[in-house]
């Protein structure tokens, strides 16, 4: 039995990463902190917290002495590390919060990290782990992004654990800085940690203003799906199940300070993204005239495609061409490969917004309303 701390247990991958931690070691004692920015949801972590399944702490990884209170009543072993300020958008609108949370917010985790562990007798000074002996008793996860490494033209190779970083959004850039205390921690203080390096996820419980759900609840509300530029930017998707695999094996199998990249394997521009959610809502409204009645503005809903509420917009200043993972070392060292290929995922994923109506609504209610007209308001048709 282990005690595990996942920072930003309430966001996307990280409520996917607390069920998929249960599901798979359910001895083992999880605590969430997030800080509940616009980005958090606990819907999907209530029962478990209700339960007492897992411990639930709303708060600040800046929070140096919350973080302290923590270590010492949870003795934790793990930490996996994904609070973070995460969309590339509000970075560009204003990158602020992105250097707090993401630079000094890691910054502070990692101290307090180190200093429990030590301070308890888990490492000692020469990164010899364990006051039992044990090599393996403590680890931080540190959960990053392939944004760091910059942007592929469309013949260079994926990206590898040593391509070099070139961060283009403050976002990237943010996480880039992270990604190197991580890494001065383990040189410097033999810091038990790994970084993982991920393409872009998807599945349930994302935020609706990522791509993705973004389209899906647009066209199901019969609102634009604003294609930035020319919409030949190319993602590598990942489902958000794949990656919390892979998340697990890292943290229990890899190699203390090495990085792995996870993708998806799975490259797409991102007009070919939006054409497959047209695609499959178009067929999801044929198979099941219920959902007519539904969301009556949805072109679906008359018998047009959702293809037509496609529009082109103002490119989004800095954005990236292209990003590819190369994941042969995820593979060769700890036996992970995706699972979930993209058409089945997206199928899914877009299941999963139909059904669960109620979360988004909740969560498109308020402020995202006023970030959708800050971000699409001054972008015209191109
Ligand atoms: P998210 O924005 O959905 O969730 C982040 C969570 O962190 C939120 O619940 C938020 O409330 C919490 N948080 C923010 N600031 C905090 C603070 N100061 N203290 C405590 N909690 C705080 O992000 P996500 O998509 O779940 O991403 C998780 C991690 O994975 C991030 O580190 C992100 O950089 C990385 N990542 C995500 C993707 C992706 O496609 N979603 C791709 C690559 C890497
Ligand atoms: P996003 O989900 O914001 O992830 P990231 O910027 O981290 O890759 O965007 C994915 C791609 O979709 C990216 O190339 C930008 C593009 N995009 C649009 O074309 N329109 C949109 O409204 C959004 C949110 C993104």
């Amino acid at each position: 039995m282990r005690s595990v701390l996942i920072t930003g247990g309430a966001g996307f991958i990280g409520q996917n990463l607390v069920h998929a931690w249960r599901a798979t070691r359910p001895d083992d004692l999880l605590t969430v902190i997030d800080a509940m920015t616009y980005a958090a949801n606990l819907r999907s972590l209530d029962p478990l917290i209700a339960r007492g399944e897992i411990q639930f702490v709303k708060g600040d990884i800046n929070d140096a002495a919350l973080l302290r209170r923590l270590f010492e009543e949870n003795r934790f072993t793990r930490v996996a590390h994904l609070a973070a300020e995460s969309h590339v958008d509000r970075s560009i609108d204003d990158p602020e919060a992105f250097l707090n949370t993401n630079v000094l917010g890691t910054f502070s985790l990692l101290r307090a990290s180190l200093d429990f562990w030590r301070a308890s007798g888990m490492l000692d000074a020469s990164g010899m782990l364990g006051a039992s002996g044990t090599s393996d008793q403590a680890r931080f996860l540190h959960v990053s992004t392939d944004e760091v490494y910059g942007s592929l033209n469309p013949t260079d190779p994926p990206f590898l654990e040593s391509s070099p970083y070139r961060p283009n959004s403050p976002y990237a850039a943010s996480k880039a800085a992270s990604d190197h205390l991580v890494r001065s921690f383990v040189a410097t203080y033999k810091m038990p940690a790994l970084i993982t390096n991920c393409s872009n996820n998807y599945g349930a419980y994302q935020h609706p203003e990522k791509l993705i759900p973004l389209m899906i609840i647009h066209a199901l509300d019969g609102k634009p799906l604003p294609i930035y530029g020319d919409g030949s930017n190319i993602r590598d998707w990942l489902h958000v199940s794949d990656h919390c695999h892979a998340l697990m094996a890292a943290i229990e199998r890899g190699r203390v300070g090495e990085t792995y990249n996870i993708g998806g394997g799975n490259e797409r521009n991102n007009r070919d993204v939006v054409g497959v959610i047209c695609e499959a809502l178009d067929r999801a409204f044929a198979a099941d005239p219920k959902l007519a009645a539904r969301f009556p503005s949805c072109p679906a809903a008359t018998g047009r495609s959702c293809r037509s509420l496609i529009n082109y917009v103002t490119d989004r200043p800095g954005h990236d061409r292209r990003y590819a993972i190369n994941a042969g070392k995820l593979t060769t060292e700890l036996g992970e490969r995706c699972r979930v290929d993209f058409q089945s995922g997206l199928v899914e994923t877009i299941r999963w917004y139909l059904d669960h109506e109620d979360w988004w609504r909740d969560v498109t209610s308020g402020s995202y309303k006023a970030w959708i007209d800050k971000n699409y308001g001054f972008r015209i048709a191109v």
